[in-house]
């Protein structure tokens, strides 16, 4: 069996590493919110190029938190797209704001930033980009509109640790972001967490109540707030990962260009590479009109692909209150129906990938 994601090659060759950083925390006499969590807070932040990090209990508190943060809230709209993760809308409606969508550029998947404009109103209070796939959205069009009409921007990096456009790393390109540290991630733990970095001290204050029952002294609200903490064991494994960040996204650069140059020759419409941008590859994402018949047959030669996302936001029986229709985003309903990913992972070894790209090609010429 080929799996999408895997995580035990990589833990077997990580092992005495992990088992040291769990010790240090179980032998430490401290469980919540002590060094591990301060260090990984300070060194994930500096990875990305900016300076506070507040670690909370996941990505989807990450995104609704940092929301919180920057006062959205009841009346208020949130522009992002329907090609996400649920979660990126659920903080959104969480907060008692409504996510209002725009379609994707048809070649990334990611937000159409010409679209952009012609969805901001008086009641817009953020915008909200999603570097998808491991690939950032067009930041500089974003970030000229925002500033132009005084929205600030919060990153979902959820699927971009250390993607980077026009040089700057996903988080460090607007007023806050939130990673989540979901075990599938590009820095995955081996559980729940996630955290919001930005370059603003206030922000990080509010942070810092918002994660803590909206204290600051011990049993003393100042606010309203709740308890979303990033556990101190978490903190220590993810601080230990953190060394070989750069590493696992070579890895995954470099199985990507493998993807890419034997799979040139197919009809799989494959990954696009914005040149302003260094991809992640958190996924590598391929399109083709079959879709569906070619994940049955790679599935009967036990290899397994993902689907990110079969259903559109807006189409969700779970979001019809939001009042959109199917019809209302082609570009994003036309790619669910036609997208898929390889297995890609740090720990995928050269000859299952070249096994996938070989079923893949036969499966191909089959159709
Ligand atoms: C784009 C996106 N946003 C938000 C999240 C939420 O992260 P978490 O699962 O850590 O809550 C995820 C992960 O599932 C995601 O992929």
């Amino acid at each position: 069996m080929i799996k999408v994601w895997d995580y035990l090659r990589e833990y077997e060759k990580e092992k005495n590493e992990i088992h040291e950083a769990i010790e240090q925390v179980l032998t430490s006499g401290w469980l919540i919110l002590g060094q591990q969590v301060k260090d990984f807070e300070s060194s994930f932040a500096a990875y990305c190029g900016v300076s506070y990090g507040v670690g909370v209990n996941s990505g989807t508190d990450a995104l609704f938190l940092a929301l919180k943060a920057i006062g959205v809230g009841s009346g208020d709209e949130v522009i992002t797209v329907s090609n996400t993760a649920v979660p990126t809308v659920s903080a959104i409606v969480s907060t008692g704001a409504v996510p209002r969508f725009v379609d994707i550029d048809p070649r990334t998947y990611l937000m159409d930033t010409d679209l952009l404009e012609g969805a901001i109103n008086k009641n817009t209070k953020c915008i909200l980009p999603v570097h998808l796939y491991g690939q950032c959205v067009n930041m500089g069009k974003l970030t000229a509109l925002a500033e132009k009409h005084g929205i600030p921007v919060l990153e979902d990096c959820a699927q971009s640790h250390g993607a980077e456009y026009q040089g700057k790393r996903a988080g460090a390109m607007s007023a806050l972001a939130a990673f989540s540290f979901y075990p599938t991630k590009i820095l995955g733990g081996y559980g729940d967490g996630g955290m919001v970095v930005t370059d603003d001290e206030s922000i990080y204050k509010k942070l810092l109540r918002l994660r803590f029952y909206g204290m600051e002294k011990t049993y003393y609200a100042l606010e309203h707030g709740y308890n979303s903490r990033l556990d101190e064991l978490h903190a220590a494994i993810l601080l230990k990962k953190l060394d070989h960040l750069n590493e696992y996204i070579n890895r995954r650069r470099a199985l990507a260009a493998i993807y890419d140059e034997m799979l040139a020759d197919t009809p799989l419409t494959l990954p696009f590479r914005d040149p302003d941008g260094r991809h992640a590859f958190y996924l590598y994402v391929c399109r083709h009109a079959r879709r569906d018949a070619i994940i049955a047959k790679l599935a009967e030669h036990n290899i397994s692909v993902n689907v990110s996302y079969p259903w559109p936001i807006h189409t969700m029986e779970g979001y019809r209150s939001l009042g959109y229709a199917a019809g209302d985003f082609p570009h994003t309903e036309a790619a669910a129906k036609e997208i898929f990913s390889l297995p890609m992972y740090p720990g995928l070894d050269t000859a299952a990938q070249l096994q996938v790209i070989e079923r893949l090609k036969e499966i191909l010429k089959q159709l």
